[in-house]
Order: structure tokens, then C-alpha cells, then sequence
């Protein structure tokens, strides 16, 4: 708020996060029936049709940059799609109805419905490489912590800044044979790891959260969940730092003539330029952050966090809803 104006003159601006969560909400309850359920299309499919019904509410004129890609193949919530009541600002969308499909087909924690929105043109382009190797701590992490060096250096020097001892550093990895030397090597280090299955974007906000056990994420995923991590980051605070992973050489070479630079460190503010970020997720299944969906009665409950980098805010909402009196 300006020093000039008075608090009986001041307009408080809107927080989108505030609509988009109703789309992470109807798509976490709709893919609720199929937890556990062994099929991921089924939930998958249920949470895209419920949160772009949802979307539709939203007043923005939405482009989905991250949309449903070549790993889901889903008909809609594709990337170029025009999502938003086409009223307000443009902006770059980017969803993920469920990250960690597979957690919420099998059944096990940490599956979340996710959509990331920030100003049109500003979201890196993710199309050219599947994979990025990531790193994601919190604010002590600024300028201390940093991609290019050995994972343990980057355990001490974030052990340092944050005043503790290598050993209370616990570090999140997704447990893949592609990942068995960065484990040993954070095991030796001194530090703890916590193997995650799926859903580096849950990791990641926990490494950036202050008030969560894991200090760190690293390790090879998705390039679109490092950029949804990043609208995250921009609100935490802390960093995300990423390197594009060709598959293999042709992925590489289309790398390189889209003018992609393999060796670049991509920061937050390379992977999303906007300093207007929201990052909107409720939980399908019980995750570090938030509970998932539950049934109590004749209300659902789902929990679900608003972040907004403008103003910094990090919001956590549960909402009751009455399913007789609340549709998709
Ligand atoms: P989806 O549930 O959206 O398929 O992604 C799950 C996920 O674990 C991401 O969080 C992560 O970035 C990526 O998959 C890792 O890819 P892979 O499973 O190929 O190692």
C-alpha cells in the first residue's frame, strides 16, 4: 500500500489463486473415487475434465503453455489451449491435474492437482526437452547453494548457512536407478535422503517451505514441474536451479537448433520471467503439506495452498464442500 493514500482509500487488488483453487479442488475430489483404484487414466482423465470445467469460471485470458503432454496423451488441457472466461489479463498457464498419477492410482501419499499461472510470454518454453536436472532449497540457500558443484559441497554449504549439522539435512530424490550415485553420494556426505516415488513438484515446495523436514530436492525430472516449481519458489522464496537432460541425440539436436544452450543454469527467473507467479495445489492423496481429499459425512474436505509471489502470500485453505449442493 502507497504511504499516500489512506487505509479507507486503498483497493485491495484481486488474487487469481483465489479462483484457480477451485479448479485444483474439483480436480483432486474427482479423481478421489479412483485412489487406489489401479488405473491411472481413469483418475487422470476425471481430474483434467474437472479442473478445466472449473477453469472455465476463471476470469483470465489463459494459454496453457504445460499442459497435458506426450507422457498423459489427454484430449484436452493441451498445450496452446485457451483456458479462462476470456475476460482479464493474458497469462501462461501451466497445470498439472494430478503429479503423481501414479501415487493416486496405486494409492499412496503425496499425489496433488496443480495448476501454476504467470504473465503471457513469460513461462520458459518446455517442449524441447523432457528431462532437467534440478536442485530446490529455501531462502538459505541464495547464493550458496549451487548446481554446477558436487552434491556434497552443496550439503555443507547449505548445512552452514542454515546453522545446523550435515546430518539434520535431509534431501528429497525420485528413487530411480538413474539416481543411485547422487543418493550414495548425499549417504556420504552425512546427510538423509527421503526417496520419493513420484511428484517432484510436492518435493520441491517442501524443500523451499520453512516449515518442512526436507531441506533440499534434487535429482533428474520433469523440465514442466521445474517450471511449475518455479511460480512456487517465486512466493517461498529460496531457489530452483535447472540444466535441460536430453533423452538421447535426436532430443538434443532439436534442443540445440531450437537454440536451447544444454549448459545454461536455469534459474527461477529464466524458467518463469514473471515476478507475477501463483502456484495453486490441493492434495488427492495425504502429502508432507497437505492432507488429501476426505469424506465426512455429506461433506468433502479438501486442503489446498495459495501461493502469490506479488504480495508473498502463502495461504492454506480447507474447504468443506456439500456434494449434493456442488457439481462438475
Ligand atoms: P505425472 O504424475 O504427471 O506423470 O509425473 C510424475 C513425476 O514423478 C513428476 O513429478 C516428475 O517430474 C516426473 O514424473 C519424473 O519422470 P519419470 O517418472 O520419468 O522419472
Amino acid at each position: 500500500m502507497s504511504d499516500s493514500i489512506t487505509l479507507s482509500e486503498w483497493q485491495p487488488d484481486r488474487n487469481l489463486g483465489l479462483e484457480l483453487v477451485r479448479a485444483t479442488e474439483a480436480a483432486a475430489i474427482r479423481a478421489t473415487p479412483f485412489v487406489g483404484r489401479g488405473d491411472k487414466n481413469a483418475a487422470d482423465g476425471a481430474a483434467v475434465d474437472a479442473m478445466r470445467r472449473f477453469l472455465a469460471s476463471v476470469s483470465m485470458n489463459g494459454f496453457v503453455v504445460i499442459g497435458e503432454g506426450e507422457k498423459d496423451e489427454a484430449p484436452w488441457l493441451y498445450n496452446g489451449e485457451k483456458v479462462g472466461n476470456g475476460t482479464g489479463a493474458e497469462c501462461d498457464v501451466a497445470v498439472d491435474p494430478i503429479d503423481g498419477t501414479r501415487l493416486s492410482a496405486e494409492g499412496r501419499p503425496g499425489a496433488l492437482s496443480v495448476i501454476a499461472v504467470a504473465d503471457r510470454g513469460s513461462m520458459y518454453d518446455p517442449s524441447a526437452v523432457f528431462y532437467m536436472d534440478k536442485i530446490v532449497c529455501g531462502p538459505e540457500g541464495v547464493d550458496v547453494v549451487d548446481i554446477r558443484k558436487p552434491i556434497g559441497e552443496n550439503i555443507r554449504a547449505l548445512a552452514r548457512a542454515k546453522g545446523v549439522d550435515v546430518s539434520d539435512i535431509r534431501v528429497a530424490v525420485l528413487d530411480r536407478p538413474r539416481h543411485a550415485q547422487l543418493i550414495q553420494d548425499i549417504r556420504e556426505a552425512g546427510a538423509g535422503t527421503q526417496l520419493i516415488m513420484d511428484g517432484d513438484v510436492a518435493g520441491g515446495v517442501n524443500a523451499a517451505r520453512f516449515d518442512s523436514r526436507i531441506d533440499m530436492c534434487v535429482g533428474i525430472g520433469g523440465t514442466p514441474e521445474g517450471i511449475i516449481t518455479a511460480c512456487a519458489v517465486k512466493t517461498l522464496g529460496g531457489l530452483i536451479q535447472g540444466r535441460l537432460m536430453p533423452r538421447d541425440d535426436e532430443e538434443k539436436q532439436r534442443a540445440i537448433d531450437a537454440g536451447h544452450d544444454l549448459d545454461a543454469v536455469l534459474d527461477q527467473n529464466t524458467l518463469v520471467k514473471s515476478d507475477n507467479t501463483y502456484f495453486v495445489a490441493t492434495g488427492i492423496t495425504d502429502a508432507d503439506f497437505l492432507a488429501g481429499v476426505k469424506r465426512h459425512g455429506e461433506f468433502v474436505r479438501a486442503e489446498s495452498i495459495v501461493l502469490r509471489s506479488y504480495s508473498g502470500t502463502v495461504r492454506h485453505i480447507v474447504s468443506d464442500m456439500r456434494e449434493d449442493r456442488w457439481g462438475v
